[in-house]
């Protein structure tokens, strides 16, 4: 069987099966280490080893496994990170909230700490593009501060990571807050390959999906410089729950929300005293 028939085959089992055909070629691409153009030039070609691929690609069609998690890696704001299932896969949506920290960064030397880093894709991303900064990560789960560990030596970006309970064990004051928290409410609906496989405590908060956004500003008060800012990732229908949630905190903040490529409401960026 040729590169060609094996892609279609598989390409409409995944239709069949209400799975995404487009990941079919991605899997397979990135298994075999092909460029776009090796890929095309091997199109027509015999499979060597078509059941190790097939056991492969199975993975995704049966099993139900995201490609990020078979594959051990993903891509975010241009950089390679290792993930498992420890940890979120990194989203699109979240390079918007990266670059508009960027974008406020500039040259500024700030301290900087990423509330529940995961992978680390956010503060990797902000110390790979902003050097300048004093960057920390941290999460509540030892097995994420590893994987976030290993993508931060991978990318050569130097980074103190701690496990903690939100700001539990950050005792400095601190400039600048990013968060992308758990912030799936338990009514709100969740696709079965993001329940099977990512870790529950990456995706789901109490409170309607608030309780992180009210603890992280509740311990902020303290922890905070008196100019500094909060960036946080939010959900779908989060804006004005979130909003008033800030006001509680923070009366005289200046809050703006930026919206990601679908037009959706997904990063609030607070200026807490201005
Ligand atoms: C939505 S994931 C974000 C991961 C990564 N920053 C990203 O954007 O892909 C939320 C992260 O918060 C961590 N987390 C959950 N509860 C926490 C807590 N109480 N303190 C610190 N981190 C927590 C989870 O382990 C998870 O890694």
């Amino acid at each position: 069987m040729t590169y060609r028939e094996f892609l279609k085959q598989n390409e409409t089992t995944a239709t069949n099966t209400h799975k995404e055909a487009s990941a079919i070629q991605k899997l397979i691409m990135e298994y075999l280490n092909l460029t776009p153009t090796e890929w095309y030039f091997n199109l027509d070609k015999e499979i060597d080893d078509i059941d190790n691929l097939q056991k492969i690609v199975d993975k995704y069609l049966i099993d139900n496994i995201p490609i990020q998690y078979i594959l051990g890696y993903t891509y975010f704001y241009g950089l390679k990170f290792y993930v498992n299932q420890n940890v979120l896969i990194p989203r699109y949506d979240t390079e918007i909230l990266v670059e508009e920290v960027l974008k406020y960064i500039g040259e500024k030397t700030c301290k900087v700490v990423d509330i529940g880093v995961g992978s680390g894709c956010i503060a990797i991303s902000l110390k790979k593009y902003s050097p300048q900064i004093d960057m920390i990560g941290v999460d509540i789960s030892q097995e994420a501060i590893d994987i976030a560990k290993k993508n931060a030596i991978f990318n050569s970006v130097d980074i103190d990571f701690r496990v903690s309970d939100l700001l539990e064990n950050v005792n400095e004051q601190i400039d600048i807050i990013v968060s992308n928290p758990p912030y799936i409410s338990s009514n709100d609906y969740v696709e079965k390959i993001v329940k099977d496989n990512e870790p529950h405590i990456a995706l789901f908060a109490l409170e309607d999906g608030m309780f992180y956004y009210k603890q992280i500003l509740k311990q902020s008060l303290t922890k905070l410089s008196f100019y500094g800012m909060i960036f946080f990732e939010i959900g779908y229908n989060q804006k004005d729950k979130i909003i008033s949630l800030i006001k509680e905190y923070y009366p005289n903040s200046k809050i703006k929300v930026v919206k990601d490529l679908n037009n959706i409401d997904r990063v609030v960026i607070v200026y807490c005293n201005q």
